[in-house]
């Protein structure tokens, strides 16, 4: 089956950018001029899928009015003349359907991809997180859809990282490579695909499994959904999705994927400032006197 459907779980507190998050949802804090999540969205939508599906929360209002229609303002840039910001803000009210729930309480991941089960059904589905924003040549999500249409199966997108970070991610264990001959096809390659055996939420480096981290993109089977259920609360009184996923891997085969493009982590402030210059630079608009300005700074 298809993936036609994609939740983005939106319901948390935000804490690290306290006090920018007080009033606003950590979502829809500006890359330059977009909001983080609307990256996100139209990394799914460019993958082909057909509803997404946010689960938010508390406070969180100002993400259902970015994708809606805001029709005093379109009439006001039509009046005004501006037809290229008023293109852009009919193009974002129409990009997909979007569909949402709401997460009464913040009791982690796995309870909000849990709260969008009636939404899902029983169908494969995709989950991404805002916090990863993922530049590549194939979507993230594509190329996540390209392993699950091969092996039927959950799919998780990780990422190799230095072995004294592993307290910050889930870790999968992965089983042995079974060598082809040829050398290995490198990030995004055949070599890429790795069937999971372990997966351990914030390991001391000493206990990780591997250095394979566990990043925002997963493709999940609905038999998540059951052992989500199940899944005891953590000692802060959050449901991981990573230890529904353990249950999960004792019932279903789990492959992990080292996708192909560059993650930017803009769910803590050094992550969100570095995406923010490395955009501002790549655009057309800004980029030229935007690095003017940087290298005139005595750094
Ligand atoms: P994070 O832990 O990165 O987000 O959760 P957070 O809790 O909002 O931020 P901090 O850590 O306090 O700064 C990853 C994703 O899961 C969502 C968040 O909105 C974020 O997109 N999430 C987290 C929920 O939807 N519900 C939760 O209960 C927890």
């Amino acid at each position: 089956m298809r993936i036609r459907k994609a939740v983005f779980p939106a319901a948390g507190l935000g804490t690290r950018f306290l006090p920018a998050t007080k009033a606003q949802p950590k979502e829809m804090l500006p890359l330059v001029d977009k909001p983080a999540i609307q990256y996100v969205i139209e990394e799914a939508v460019a993958s082909g899928v057909e509803t997404v599906i946010i689960v938010t929360g508390r406070g969180k209002n100002a993400i259902e009015d970015h994708f809606d229609v805001a029709f005093e303002l379109e009439r006001t840039l039509e009046e005004r003349g501006k037809t290229e910001a008023l293109d852009e803000i009919r193009r974002i009210a129409n990009l997909v359907r979007v569909c949402y729930v709401r997460q009464k309480e913040p009791l982690g991941l796995g309870h909000a991809v849990l709260s969008a089960r009636d939404l899902v059904g029983d169908e494969p589905f995709a989950v991404l997180l805002g916090d990863d924003i993922i530049e590549s040549k194939v979507p993230c999500l594509k190329q996540l859809m390209s392993i699950y249409d091969e092996h039927r199966c959950s799919i998780i997108a990780v990422e190799r990282i230095d072995r004294t970070r592993t307290k910050d991610y889930g870790v999968v264990g992965v089983a042995p490579l079974q060598s082809s001959g040829k050398p290995p096809a490198g990030q995004g390659g055949r070599e890429s695909v790795h069937e999971v055996r372990d997966l351990v939420e914030k390991p001391e480096p000493s206990e990780a499994p591997s250095d394979l981290a566990i990043i925002g993109r997963y493709i999940l089977t609905s038999g998540i959904f059951e052992q989500l259920e199940s899944t005891a609360p953590d000692k802060w009184g959050e449901i991981q999705l990573t230890n529904g996923l353990r249950s999960l891997l004792r019932k279903e085969k789990i492959m992990a994927y080292e996708f192909e493009g560059k993650r930017y982590d803009t769910g803590n402030k050094l992550g969100f400032l570095k995406a923010t210059v490395e955009f501002a630079l790549r655009r057309e608009d800004l980029g030229e006197e935007f690095r003017r300005y940087l290298r005139c700074l005595a750094l």
